[in-house]
């Protein structure tokens, strides 16, 4: 934040019984930064904040507005617990029937690498029925063997930017596992660093195309058999609520994934949540390729996992057209 920025800091704000309470976060929170291991920023639009930490827990609240935005910086002395809270806190009451883990099946692009590999193992370690997709046949086998020893979860090879492809795998999810309980979009690409002249027409359409046409095939074809619930999650990016440079193709996939995501919500029956959810910064072979080296210094998908899993079955009807973070 910059000195010149109004600042109001808010140390025992009001009363001391909010520290008594726990954390609340449950308004339109835009953006969560982790920016050191000590300090969160929250960055929110022009929502009310409900605020509360823990008894006991040392917390320092500064405040400050810039053009649009209203800053929250939090200063917790164990900020992962924090977020974990913050998380699994967001929806105390869930809204979708309590399915035994193993009669919900969870849909994953992208599930061959990264963070959908993880996230898929964590929920088949808890039971859940896992079906995934994505292009690289050789990964796909290499998690079914982990995974299967039976025929409880399905892996394909799925393009999501064909059309057709998408159609086909929904087909075959709905004929082998029945309606989905849950999506989730991780199926992804970031175009090489570089300034928007740099790269070519064709880099910047594979990006749209991955990241925003992907997308809207599994809506158009896995939505429908959500009927009457589910809840679908596309996974978006800080960068899809700021921009940053070299990245300007993957900012606009995922500032559109926002877009899409919350004209989406409008459309579907009540009992369905669309959100947009932004996993916050992990070492995968995406995030190599933008910060080289600089990604190792980040956590790793399994450490994310069980964090990222906790926060998307917390999610209910009422998040519907959210845009939320990990
Ligand atoms: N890592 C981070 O810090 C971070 C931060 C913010 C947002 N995200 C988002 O999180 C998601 C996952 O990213 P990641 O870091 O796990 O990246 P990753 O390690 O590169 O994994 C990307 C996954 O997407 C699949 N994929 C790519 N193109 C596909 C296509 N056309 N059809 C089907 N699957 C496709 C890849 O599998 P195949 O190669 O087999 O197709 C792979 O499984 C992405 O949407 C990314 O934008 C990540």
């Amino acid at each position: 934040m910059e000195e010149s920025e109004k600042r109001q800091t808010l140390r025992r704000h009001k009363s001391t019984s909010w520290l008594s309470q726990s954390l609340s976060f449950q308004l339109l929170c835009t953006s969560i930064i982790l920016q050191d291991d000590k300090t969160l920023i929250c960055i929110f639009g022009f929502k009310s904040l409900i605020c509360h930490s823990r008894k006991g827990r040392p917390v320092t609240i500064s405040y400050a507005f810039t053009n649009s935005l209203h800053i929250i910086r939090f200063k917790f002395t164990r900020i992962q617990t924090c977020r974990q809270q913050l998380m699994v806190q967001a929806n105390p009451s869930s809204m979708r029937p309590q399915a035994s883990p193993a009669d919900t099946v969870v849909v994953i692009t992208g599930v061959s690498g990264g963070l959908g590999r993880a996230l898929a193992l964590e929920l088949a370690q808890r039971g859940y029925t896992v079906v995934g997709c994505g292009r690289n046949e050789a990964k796909l086998l290499e998690l079914e063997k982990i995974l299967n020893g039976g025929t409880k979860h399905l892996l394909k090879k799925v393009d999501v930017t064909s059309d057709n492809s998408v159609k086909e795998f929904a087909e075959t999810v709905m004929e082998t596992k029945g309606a989905p309980d849950i999506v989730i979009n991780f199926a992804g690409i970031i175009n090489r660093n570089g300034k928007i002249w740099e790269l070519s027409a064709a880099e910047f359409d594979a990006v749209l195309d991955v990241n925003v046409k992907g997308v809207a095939n599994t809506m158009r074809h896995f939505l429908p058999l959500m009927a009457k619930q589910g809840l679908f999650v596309n996974i978006t990016s800080g960068w899809g609520r700021i921009g940053a440079a070299d990245v300007a193709p993957y900012c606009a996939s995922k500032w559109a994934i926002e877009g899409l995501t919350q004209a989406v919500a409008k459309e579907v029956p009540q009992g369905v949540a669309v959100v947009a959810l932004n996993p916050g910064v992990i070492n995968t072979d995406m995030l190599v390729s933008c910060f080289g080296p600089q990604a190792a210094l980040y956590q790793s998908p399994d450490t994310w996992a069980p964090i990222a899993a906790d926060a998307i079955l917390n999610l209910t009807a009422a998040d519907n057209g959210s845009s939320l973070n990990v």
